[in-house]
């Protein structure tokens, strides 16, 4: 796949359609467009935007930015390392596989999962969608070897049973779409943040203790032989990267980051359960 010339290669068009119509997609220069003549251009960094209204929330540039930082840092690798094993594990690397990251925000965590299949020479198509044009306006800028959507994860413009992995790290899920989106040999590997993550910033800001309970049983009535893995380290961090994990996250929105400066750890607990679980048929 190659972009900015701009040409998306037939099997990974092939996975869309349009959200409008739902028909297929059939051209494809600096724009597609599908069966009734909906049209969607390419920016210039080569992502799409399928959706028609753009979101204002609080995953901004600033927390993208952040993000971005420390993730190439190395922060979330011992996730990435986990889940990349397991579709290593899982996939035969002869067969070229399809790859959708739902809530990719701005790619790094999904672009590293993808650096490790490359390496074991595991072919892929790939695509990442977020309805953050923010996040995705950034992944663009990066990678390359992925198609990105500006899109709605409870609305996706993907055919069915086309995925056989869906990504789903520190987002919101949506198993009607998963499921939609599943080959039935497919399989969801979803991240959740346990109790402990990055407790001392919660702890030093007078945050709620999290709970991921719902959110787990949720994933397990969705899947089927569902398992979990935990995954808990601690990075100590220089005051550049405190202040960066400080902006990455949501949790911070609404605090002000010189106030809280001289209470902030250098240390961060990345404290996350790795949820992987199969297409569950319809009848069960
Ligand atoms: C905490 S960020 C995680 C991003 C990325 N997976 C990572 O771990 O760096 C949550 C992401 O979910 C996205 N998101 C929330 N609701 C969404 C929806 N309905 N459709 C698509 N993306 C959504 C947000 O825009 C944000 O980028
Ligand atoms: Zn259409």
């Amino acid at each position: 796949m190659k972009k900015n010339s701009i040409t998306v290669s037939d099997e990974v068009l092939c996975l869309l359609h349009c959200p409008i119509c739902k028909t297929r997609f059939t051209n494809c220069t600096k724009y597609i467009t599908c069966e009734r003549n909906h049209t969607f251009d390419f920016s210039k960094s080569g992502y799409l935007n399928l959706l028609k209204k753009n979101k204002k929330d609080i995953y901004d540039k600033a927390l993208f930015n952040a993000r971005k930082q420390i993730i190439e840092k190395g922060f979330f690798e011992g996730i990435e390392q986990l889940i990349s094993n397991t579709i290593l594990k899982r996939c035969p690397s002869s067969e070229r596989i399809s790859i959708l990251d739902m809530g990719c925000g701005e790619g790094t965590i999904f672009s590293n999962i993808l650096g490790a299949l490359k390496q074991k020479g595991l072919p892929y198509n790939a695509i990442g969608i977020d309805n953050s044009k923010e996040g995705i306006m950034s992944a663009s800028r990066s990678d390359m070897s992925v198609l990105w959507l500006v899109s709605d994860i409870a609305k996706v413009p993907i055919t069915d049973r086309s995925m056989d992995i869906i990504l789903n790290t520190l987002s919101p899920a949506n198993y009607n779409e998963f499921n939609r989106l599943l080959k039935s040999d497919g399989m969801i590997i979803k991240t959740v943040p346990n109790k402990e993550y990055l407790i001392e910033l919660r702890q030093a800001t007078h945050l709620n203790e999290y709970s991921n309970k719902e959110v787990v049983s949720l994933f397990s009535e969705n899947t089927l032989n569902y398992k979990s893995v935990r995954v808990n380290y601690q990075k100590k961090m220089s005051d550049k990267e405190r202040s960066l994990v400080f902006k990455m996250t949501p949790l911070t929105q609404k605090i002000d980051f010189k106030e809280q400066e001289s209470s902030l750890s250098n240390i961060a607990t990345v404290d996350v359960t790795v949820l992987m679980g199969e297409k569950k048929p319809l009848h069960l």
